[in-house]
């Protein structure tokens, strides 16, 4: 049996910008399972594939390109890294400086963010700022401050350590199917991800790896969609918090993405966004964040509205993990019934006869 010791110690290294002066800044990362989903390929008469991301040491796949992005920090002698987040990038950032012994600062939108992911940063260490606006005021104050002052701002804009990690996440798709899939879905929100893992795709199939390349769809929630609508949404909203961005650093790597695979990027709305959480935990059993199952509820809307051939493969990105945003669970009520003490009124509340 082979050991898993995360991406930089991983076959996949020869992909990372590290050298042999690169300290491995690592949680073991990556290596994330890739679930048949009975239910979606029922439903779709597709091959429908699940890539868990909740899987990785911080819950998100935001770890693949912080292991990159903490591991050269460490390497020039960074001392505080910085970072706008809706949440699970700020929380990745501060368990990795945590292991580098740097100090980490976020910038977050105040009361949007889901407790989990907070819970997160404080105990890894991090310095916290909650900033009275969204995502992109603190993405605009970050930026700001990595000009001014001696820190390195591990946002993906722009940051090729980050965006070459979160790569890697095609490489094990590939090597898990033999091939790249007919479509890779996800959800979109600053664009890094459908940047990195469009490029991923282009990567191995350029060094023969695969022989084909799949067609992107990225989904963003209706209410901050503005890769769908071709202009910046000023005031994003949606429930599904970590894609609450209205305007993607990332933006021209995410048309990219789409246009150079002959994909889509849609939207969808949070009630399909919360339908499909259910369903994926429901009938998958993987409790995956809200904005992590915008991938699936896009394929449903496809499938539903007829756009959705049967017979591919597809393999849909759950980005985050669900226990990050238990108020997002609990919200839609929890079926426990009260009881006694006593095993028979057990019993009754269960429905158990006989
Ligand atoms: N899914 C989850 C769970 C996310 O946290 C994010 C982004 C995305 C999808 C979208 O990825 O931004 O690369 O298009 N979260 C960022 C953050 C914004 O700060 O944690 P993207």
């Amino acid at each position: 049996m082979s050991t898993w010791h995360g991406l930089i110690n991983s076959d996949y290294r020869r992909w990372l910008p590290v050298t042999d002066s690169t300290p491995a800044i690592s949680l073991h990362e990556g290596n994330t399972p890739l679930l048949p989903s009975a239910h979606l390929s029922a439903l779709t008469g597709c091959d429908v594939r699940l890539k868990v991301e909740g899987a990785n040491p911080t819950g998100s796949f935001k770890d693949r390109g912080m292991t990159v992005a903490l591991s050269k920090a460490a390497e020039h002698g960074a001392e505080v890294v910085i970072c706008a987040s809706t949440g699970n990038t700020s929380a990745s950032a501060a368990a990795y400086a945590a292991r580098a012994g740097i100090t980490a600062a976020v910038l977050v939108p105040q009361g949007a963010v889901a407790l989990g992911k907070l819970a997160q940063a404080v105990r890894y260490g991090a310095t916290i700022v909650e900033v009275a606006g969204g995502f992109d005021d603190c993405l605009r104050i970050a930026r700001e401050l990595a000009d001014h002052h001696p820190v390195a701002l591990v946002n993906s804009v722009g940051n090729e350590l980050r965006l070459a990690g979160q790569r890697t996440v095609a490489y094990e798709v590939v090597d898990a199917l033999g091939d790249a899939p007919d479509i890779h879905c996800l959800p979109v929100g600053n664009g890094g991800n459908i940047t990195a893992t469009w490029g991923g795709y282009q990567n191995y199939a350029g060094a023969g790896q695969a022989t084909r390349l799949p067609r992107i769809w990225g989904f963003q929630a209706a209410g901050a969609a503005p890769l769908v609508h071709g202009a910046p949404v000023a005031v994003p909203e949606t429930a599904a918090t970590a894609i609450r961005v209205g305007n993607p650093a990332t933006w021209d790597g995410a048309v990219a993405a789409r246009d150079e695979s002959g994909g889509l990027i849609a939207a969808v709305t949070d009630e399909q966004i919360f339908d499909a959480y259910r369903a994926v935990a429901r009938h998958d059993g993987v409790f995956a964040e809200p904005a992590s199952a915008a991938g699936v509820a896009g394929v449903i809307d496809r499938h539903r509205r007829g756009l959705l051939d049967p017979g591919q493969r597809i393999v849909i990105t759950l980005s985050g993990n669900g226990l990050k945003d238990l108020d997002a669970s609990l919200r839609d009520g929890h079926t426990t019934t009260e009881t006694s003490a006593r095993t028979a009124d057990a019993a009754r509340a269960l429905r158990l006869t006989a």
